[in-house]
């Protein structure tokens, strides 16, 4: 049985988010330049893609640059400015074709006039898509999310449109840049580093961790496939005992 028959399409998470790290240690362990290992990844990045479409998940979010990263040497932030560029420009198409919607999330102001007219216009190809969305955290971090959206929620308060005694977790999720988009089910981090780097900290209260020695330009459908079944073998009890998980109707 291969993996891909192991796992129940039934039981899929709607929303895969990961953290795609070790580009540059994949390059440096074969003698290249980190930037060959972001080129790498790139392939990775559009088979997780179209992997994920076709096995039905409706959401996938992809950590692609920090907002700390921009304190990386300025020829490899240029690098990955480039690559996002012609990785835009050559994907918009299959996108289309098969029915993905883009969203971006982060601090977009902070990109090149070049980045964001790429990103407009594959945001606007696919937007009459609707199959799966994929979202892409690019000038992205959580603080940075999460201090905008307490920003904007006071500007309203001064403007006497909210009341504070009424804010709560819906409200507060109406001023994140994810809005409308269900707390990914699944986060998997590649490279073998334990940590969130600032990424979706609000969304992933409840997440499932997934974490894997694999660098990113290794990270292949059936790593994703084994990611899923692993997912699929846990008990998510939010709170509850087993016992009440198991109860019927839960
Ligand atoms: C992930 O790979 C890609 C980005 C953060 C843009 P890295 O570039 O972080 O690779 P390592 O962690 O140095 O190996
Ligand atoms: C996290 O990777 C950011 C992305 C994958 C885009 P990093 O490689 O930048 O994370 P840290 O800084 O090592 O935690
Ligand atoms: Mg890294």
């Amino acid at each position: 049985m291969s993996l891909k028959d192991k796992i129940d399409i039934k039981k899929l998470p709607s929303h895969v988010a990961i953290i795609m790290d070790g580009n540059g240690r994949w390059a440096v362990h074969r003698g290249k330049d980190r930037n060959y290992g972001h080129q790498k990844g790139v392939d990775a990045v559009k088979e997780i893609i179209e992997k994920s479409a076709e096995l039905g998940i409706k959401y996938l979010t992809l950590y692609a640059f920090s907002t700390e990263n921009w304190n990386r040497p300025w020829e490899e932030v240029e690098a990955l400015m480039e690559l996002m560029i012609n990785s835009l420009n050559n994907e918009t198409t299959k996108l289309v074709n098969n029915n993905i919607v883009l969203k971006v999330i982060g601090d977009i102001d902070r990109l090149s006039v070049g980045v964001r007219k790429s990103l407009d216009y594959t945001l606007k190809q696919t937007s009459k898509c609707d199959g799966m969305t994929l979202v892409v955290a690019l000038s992205y971090s959580s603080r940075w999310e999460m201090m905008k959206a307490v920003r904007d929620i006071s500007y309203k308060i001064k403007e006497g449109r909210i009341d504070p005694a009424n804010i709560d977790d819906k409200i507060f999720e109406n001023y994140l840049t994810t809005k409308g988009i269900p707390d990914p089910e699944l986060l998997i981090r590649t490279s073998g580093e334990l940590r969130i780097s600032n990424f979706l900290l609000w969304q992933i209260a409840y997440s499932e961790l997934y974490f894997t020695e694999t660098l990113w330009p290794d990270f292949g459908k059936e790593e994703l496939y084994k990611a899923l079944v692993e997912y699929q073998k846990r008990e998510r009890r939010f709170g509850k005992t087993s016992e009440q998980v198991h109860e019927k109707g839960n």
